[in-house]
């Protein structure tokens, strides 16, 4: 994804051209970005070989998550549609995980029916639940048991997940208990430790941190797992400032806990495998004059792309065609959803722009199509895939008949 002189390409194809095409608003994909993450991935922890399973939740796109998977990963699912999607994709179920704090009945269920890898489980409550489903199917099931580190991962409040005050996860003393407990069981089959402490880390000490309290919890119940399930959470640079989480740090830090530990590592990674591979291209439709700033009002709003409003999160914005110009006024680039928050981003000193001039909001791969709705009766953008000069429809814009 770069400029050629004034226009922005994504692979070999001009973004403006997209734009005219399929119209706006709409998601594009790198391919070429989505292999190289994960090829680097892989890279950076292949001294571990761990078993890379991809949080669907970043991106359930089904097109996407099939390409995910012949590039060799296998899913984190968090409800029963992500695990549907995911063995449609052709995700084999011996390369899926289950997380989440609720799963029901029936997604148990359908969980041990097709016999994924493991239903890592969040409390008590669910561990007894999968229990009495699997003697009804007169089975052994293959659980893992959630601990909760009670470590900061140093993120935004509201995607920390590692703290005692947050609800995912069991206690160390709740944790200990129900290995005894499990031990017991003829139906579950205690395999794996998993943590998430949370997401868009950036700094490693939190999973120092995290790799230290796992090394006293397994010393103190003395039990061998055959995984350990370190979730995901890898920060990547929104700012482009070279601030990516250090994976090889990382890497580092698990050999050290592997040293002490015969066990197999699970990543459930969704945003440093997607993040980066997806650009919103949107045209602006008004540009209203402030006293101090301009409104850059586009065709695309907080339904489309919702990390800016739900977590004031600074996404890049850029134009698809440079000029060498520059407005003194400051912009601020806005939705035409009728809320405040309804806004990406204020930038000084941005190059002119005009009505129908197209931009593009960066680094909206991850949480980007999958945290989308239909507020405001708006239909969901098209996505498309690009690989090299092939242009793949992935998903087509709601039509407003369907909506209506
Ligand atoms: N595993 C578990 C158990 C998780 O809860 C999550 C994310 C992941 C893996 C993947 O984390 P990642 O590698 O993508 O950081 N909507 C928010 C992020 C919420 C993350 C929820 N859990 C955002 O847009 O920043």
């Amino acid at each position: 994804m770069i400029y050629k002189k004034k226009d922005f390409f994504i692979e070999k194809v001009k973004a403006s051209k997209l734009a005219k095409i399929y119209s706006t608003p709409l998601y594009c994909y790198s391919y070429q970005k989505l292999s190289e993450n994960i090829n680097y991935f892989k890279k950076m922890f292949k001294s571990i070989d761990p078993l890379i399973c991809f949080s669907v939740k970043s991106n359930p796109n089904k097109i996407l998550l099939s390409e995910i998977r012949k590039l060799g990963l296998g899913a984190d699912v968090v409800s029963i549609g992500e695990l549907m999607r995911s063995l449609k994709a052709g995700i084999k179920p011996n390369k899926i995980v289950f997380s989440g704090v609720g799963k029901t009945s029936k997604e148990i269920s359908y969980a041990i029916q097709k016999k994924i890898l493991l239903i890592n489980a969040e409390s008590k409550s669910e561990v007894l639940e999968i229990e009495k489903l699997a003697k009804a199917k007169k089975r052994k099931v293959d659980i893992g048991l959630r601990l909760n580190p009670n470590t900061d991962a140093k993120t935004l409040s509201q995607i920390s997940t590692g703290k005692k005050e947050n609800k995912f996860g069991v206690s160390e003393k709740t944790f200990l208990n129900l290995i005894d407990y499990i031990k017991k069981s003829n139906f579950i089959n205690l395999k794996c430790l998993s943590v998430h402490i949370g997401s868009q880390i950036l700094n490693n000490k939190p999973y120092e941190k995290m790799l230290k309290v796992l090394e006293k919890i397994i010393d103190k119940s003395e039990y061998n797992f055959e995984y350990i399930d370190l979730g995901g959470g890898m920060g990547i640079d929104y700012e482009n400032k070279n601030k990516n989480l250090d994976l090889k740090k990382y890497s580092f830090h698990i050999n050290n806990f592997l040293k002490r530990y015969k066990t197999k590592i699970i990543f459930e990674p969704g945003r440093s495998i997607v993040g980066n591979t997806g650009l919103l291209i949107s045209q602006i439709i008004y540009i209203k004059e402030g006293d101090n700033k301009n409104f850059i009002i586009l065709d695309a709003a907080m339904n489309d792309f919702m990390r800016p409003a739900l977590y004031n999160a600074k996404h890049r914005i850029i134009p698809l065609i440079k000029t060498n110009t520059r407005s003194k006024k400051a912009y601020e680039f806005v939705g035409p959803i009728c809320e405040s928050t309804d806004k990406f981003l204020t930038k000084k000193k941005f190059q002119k722009l005009k009505e129908k001039d197209f931009i593009a909001i960066c680094d909206v791969g991850a949480y980007g199509m999958a945290l989308s709705s239909n507020y405001n009766l708006r239909p969901k953008a098209t996505e498309l895939l690009i690989k090299n000069s092939k242009i793949q429809i992935i998903y087509k814009r709601q039509s407003l008949k369907d909506l209506i």
